[in-house]
């Protein structure tokens, strides 16, 4: 008999990497999925601890789950990845009815928890070391990664995937939980990676994003054979079938020359470069500990433009960081209108338990002073982009078409021909009229309209050949 299971996903590539394995995993065992809590056997939340309001929303779902669990005790509830790293047995405390705590390094023991749980177990917490609970190695083996091979049915979307290439972090920037929860930061070996994308382009997938925290940090040691990312990237640009291949995310110091020549060299290589700077101030920098001054985040840039003149280049920041005064933001808003981001994404500082910056300094920006900042760089970027995009109108660009436009899923459109939506190898969102088996096709789509997050455009039909030329006269 198919059981349901129900999945709620919040956080960033990885965890949205980490629930497709979950749910791939779990098909096997005949689950199903659902969109409905109430129809489901179980309940899984991934879950984000970056910032507190990823936390709340998790904390409120479970909350309202209490009735739930009452009315069926049958039903598992989970809870996974870095929240469950991050609280574990307050989970339980503040939601005694959760019957799992799995952190990101334990996801493989998933489907047989569930089975325990299901079986009359009692609920089970399954979660790695912290950081200072043993040696690096012992760390280290304790967050596993978790890349079984997938199978084509199990991926959201055929023809895209992602591959997870450098699993935790070690560059400890105060504000940032992520390396306590995702562990220290580990390479995979390059044939692991070769050999997942192999058979991703096997089974007809044509674009793959590589996932890291700092994912041209990857190195990896086979007694003296060192391959680094740029090596990498040779080596995958190589597999027949692949057409794309993207990566995220950047750490800006390791930005290096061979990094940015295979960038430039191989045409697979998508010319998009997320690379957070986090704010445009030196002073807030080094309390962010992020290892760079402007000026060596403005030279990196200016190697970027040079050897790639395509390159669109994106940025993370935080405003409202400890002790930034006005000064300082200015110094973010003069760097955004000098670099020109493609795109920036950016967050309220949100004090994290824990973290360096929580121990040493206080989180002492009013909400109020976040706010304004965040909307005011929010304004001038969205400002820049839409004046950027401009640049496209009457180009004509390569869309992989990735399906139904936000807005025709959101009306249901039924019929063959509807909006589209897909992306360029630059990372830019393209809109345009089209047929629904187009998706996971490249085409040629000419840009008639842009404004800050979206080029408009209609798929330009090639010259016509002698066949059409024929049937017309
Ligand atoms: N590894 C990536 C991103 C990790 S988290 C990197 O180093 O760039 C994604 C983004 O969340 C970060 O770039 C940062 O801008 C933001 N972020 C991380 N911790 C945060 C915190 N405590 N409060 C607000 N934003 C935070
Ligand atoms: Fe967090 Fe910094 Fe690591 Fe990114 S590089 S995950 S911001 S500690
Ligand atoms: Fe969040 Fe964990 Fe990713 S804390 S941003 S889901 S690594």
């Amino acid at each position: 008999m198919t059981k349901k299971l129900y999945i709620e996903t919040v956080g960033c590539q990885m965890n949205m990497l980490d629930s497709e394995l979950v749910v791939a995993n779990l098909r096997k065992d005949g689950y199903e999925l659902t969109r409905d809590a109430n129809q489901a056997d179980t309940i899984l939340f991934n879950t984000c601890s970056v910032r507190q309001h990823a936390e709340d929303k998790i904390y409120s779902a479970l909350g309202r789950l209490k009735n739930a669990k009452h009315r069926n005790p049958e039903k598992v509830i989970g809870v996974l990845g870095c929240m469950a790293q991050k609280d574990q047995r307050l989970i339980f405390e503040r939601a005694p009815y959760v019957d799992l705590v799995v952190g990101p390094g334990q996801l493989h023991q998933v489907p047989t928890l569930i089975r325990e749980i299901e079986a009359g177990a009692e609920p089970r917490m399954e979660v790695s070391l912290g950081r200072k609970d043993g040696s690096r190695s012992q760390i280290e083996r304790s967050h596993e990664s978790y890349d079984p091979l997938r199978d084509p049915e199990m991926r959201p979307t055929p023809y895209q995937a992602y591959v997870r290439i450098v699993i935790g972090c070690d560059k400890f920037c105060t504000y940032c939980i992520v390396p306590s929860v995702r562990g220290p930061e580990q390479s995979r070996p390059p044939e692991q990676i070769v050999s997942e994308a192999r058979q991703l382009a096997s089974e007809g997938c044509k674009e793959i994003t590589l996932l890291g925290q700092t994912v041209n940090s990857y190195q990896h040691r086979n007694g003296k054979k060192v391959t680094r990312f740029s090596d990498l990237l040779h080596l995958l640009h190589e597999i027949d079938g692949l057409e794309r291949i993207k990566f995220v995310t950047n750490y800006p110091k390791d930005m290096t020359n061979d990094l940015l020549a295979a960038v430039r060299d191989l045409p697979k290589v998508s010319k998009y470069l997320h690379v957070p700077v986090q704010s445009g101030s030196d002073r807030m920098l080094e309390r962010m500990k992020r290892g760079y001054t402007i000026a060596e985040y403005r030279e990196m840039h200016s190697r970027i433009c040079e050897w790639i003149p395509t390159a669109a280049v994106t940025s993370d920041f935080i405003v409202g960081f400890c002790g930034e005064t006005d000064d300082d933001f200015q110094q973010t808003m003069d760097l955004v209108s000098e670099l020109r981001f493609k795109n920036s994404f950016i967050f309220k500082y949100s004090e994290r338990p824990g973290t360096k910056g929580a121990q040493m300094f206080a989180d002492d920006v009013p909400e109020e002073v976040k706010r304004r900042r965040n909307n005011q760089l929010l304004d001038l970027q969205n400002a820049i982009s839409e004046e950027d995009n401009q640049i496209f109108l009457g180009q004509t660009v390569e869309v992989l078409v990735e399906g139904p436009s936000k807005a025709s899923s959101k009306k249901g459109v039924q019929g063959d021909v509807l909006q589209l939506t897909g992306r360029t190898s630059c990372d830019r969102i393209v809109v345009f009229t089209g047929n629904r088996r187009q998706t996971g096709e490249i085409l040629p789509i000419g840009i008639y309209d842009a404004n800050a997050h979206t080029l408009f455009g209609e798929v330009m039909t090639t010259h016509a050949g002698p066949e059409l030329y024929a049937l017309e006269h």
